[in-house]
């Protein structure tokens, strides 16, 4: 069990009903392991779960490129329920030339979050950044043309798939103006770009939330009062428009703002929803914790305030790196900060798998799962099991099988069933317990399908 060296060794000075208690945790503790497999996660011991425990989702930017990085994508898996691509469905990343779409990578991160049955936020369709050079050299009609192609095409590719869309990002200037920003589309086809993208998109996936997105706009000012005022326009007038994202990238230079909370009430108040959608906070330790839990109880104190999605999972492949932005350090450790969101959601920090509470105190190991045989009547299975950043004695991983499979064999690892007979709990194979941190090991199984050829569900591994 994770946690028991620690646990023994204040056992030691505890008195005999302390230890009981301790006992009973950690009995406790096991259980909830058996229950996060078979689907349903442990009660608000993760970002996901503590947010849906208040109805609200709690999502990350991914980039396709880490998906194949065992702790990226377990924490991804463990503690998040929607995703935003950070760069694949930019317009350079999906028409790099006119009229010839590449889906390729963001596909793969739409695949993974299905297979997970994450949310999808689509990021993003109108954007004067990031876009393709041959996008700027067109006169307004052909310009015209295209934008309306680029949002039908690449809606429709994903049409059903996507929750939230940001049809237009960033399209007002800094500062006290309230000015629309120069861009193409701005430049050439006039204030009407956004309503026409906003238009064209409804047209093409009626079921996708259609939101306009920006930063800077996060508090009340002349920036945000010109979006205001724009969605105020749309709801009169009946342009579609169902949410506004607010980026949300905070620093001491731009900081979170006294009046969030009502900024994002006074837009919802329009009749839209409001979303968290780029969130990072520069900073460290107490500091930036607090302003995390601020950021969440300003969501939760808005009624429409639907989900809040960080800006990446971990501070080493941050956008703003250097300012250590994010929930989670770069080994993969659980900062103070996600301990303060976890609070902010009601939840219990500590337990919820994926790290180390920031404070090096706890052994962890995550598992990853791939198929490496099939044929007509079975296949083989192998689990990869990485120690995290503390070298580990042991560890368990449980493996949900789809009725009517059933294994045949295992090697490399001990195997003991539930009583159901569906759920297989793997622990060392006797030489192969104790890992390095960072290192691994795997095991194997061969199921007979009996009919089904569904992957098994493998739930967290615990390491001790
Ligand atoms: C950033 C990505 O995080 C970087 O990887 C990329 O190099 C630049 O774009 N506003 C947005 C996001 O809407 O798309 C930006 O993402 C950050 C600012």
């Amino acid at each position: 069990m994770f946690m028991s060296t620690t646990r023994i060794t204040r056992g030691r000075r505890l008195s005999r009903t302390h230890r009981a208690i301790g006992a009973g945790l950690a009995g406790f503790l096991a259980l909830g392991g058996v229950t996060a497999l078979a689907g349903t996660a442990d009660a608000a011991t993760t970002l996901a779960s503590a947010a849906s425990a208040k109805g609200r989702y709690f999502g990350t930017a991914v980039a396709a490129y880490h998906l194949g990085e065992t702790a990226y994508a377990g924490t991804l898996d463990t503690e998040f329920n929607s995703v935003t691509p950070e760069n694949e469905m930019k317009w350079d990343a999906v028409e790099p030339t006119r009229n010839s779409f590449s889906f390729t990578s963001a596909d793969q991160i739409v695949s993974h979050a299905q297979s997970k049955g994450m949310k999808i936020r689509g990021h993003t369709l109108v954007w004067h950044s990031q876009l393709p050079g041959w996008v700027s050299g067109l006169g307004a009609t052909d310009l015209r043309t295209a934008m309306n192609n680029h949002i039908t095409q690449v809606m429709t590719h994903y049409k059903g798939k996507i929750a939230a869309w940001d049809v237009v990002n960033e399209a007002f200037q800094d500062g006290g103006s309230g000015a629309r920003r120069s861009s193409p589309f701005q430049d050439k086809l006039g204030d009407g770009f956004i309503e026409e993208a906003f238009r064209t998109a409804r047209a093409t996936d009626p079921d996708a939330k259609l939101c306009y997105n920006d930063y800077n706009t996060d508090g009340v000012n002349a920036k945000s009062n010109a979006v205001y005022n724009m969605v105020k326009d749309f709801k009169a007038r009946g342009v579609p428009i169902d949410c506004v994202g607010f980026q949300s990238h905070f620093n001491s230079a731009s900081p979170v703002p006294s009046d969030y909370q009502a900024n994002l009430q006074r837009f919802a108040d329009l009749g839209v929803d409001v979303q968290i959608t780029e969130l990072d906070i520069e900073g460290s330790g107490t500091a930036q914790a607090t302003n995390y839990g601020n950021v969440v109880k300003a969501c939760l104190a808005v009624t429409r305030c639907t989900g809040i999605t960080v800006w990446g999972i971990t501070d080493k492949y941050s956008w703003r790196a250097s300012g250590t932005p994010l929930l989670f350090d770069s080994d993969y450790g659980k900062k103070p900060a996600y301990d303060a969101v976890i609070t902010a959601l009601g939840g219990t920090p500590g337990d919820g798998g994926g790290g180390d509470g920031g404070n090096g105190s706890t052994a962890t190991c995550t598992a990853t799962y791939t198929r490496t045989a099939d044929w007509d009547s079975g296949y083989n299975g192998q689990v990869t099991i990485k120690a995290g950043d503390k070298a580990i004695s042991s560890w368990s991983v449980p493996l949900t099988f789809a009725s009517p499979q059933t294994v045949s064999t295992t090697w490399n690892g001990t195997p003991s069933w539930d009583s159901t007979n569906t759920v297989m709990t793997v622990r060392p194979a006797g030489w192969n317990g104790q890992l390095a941190a960072g290192a691994s090991t795997s095991f194997g199984f061969t199921v007979t399908k009996n009919g089904s050829s569904t992957a098994p569900v493998i739930g967290a591994c615990t390491a001790s």
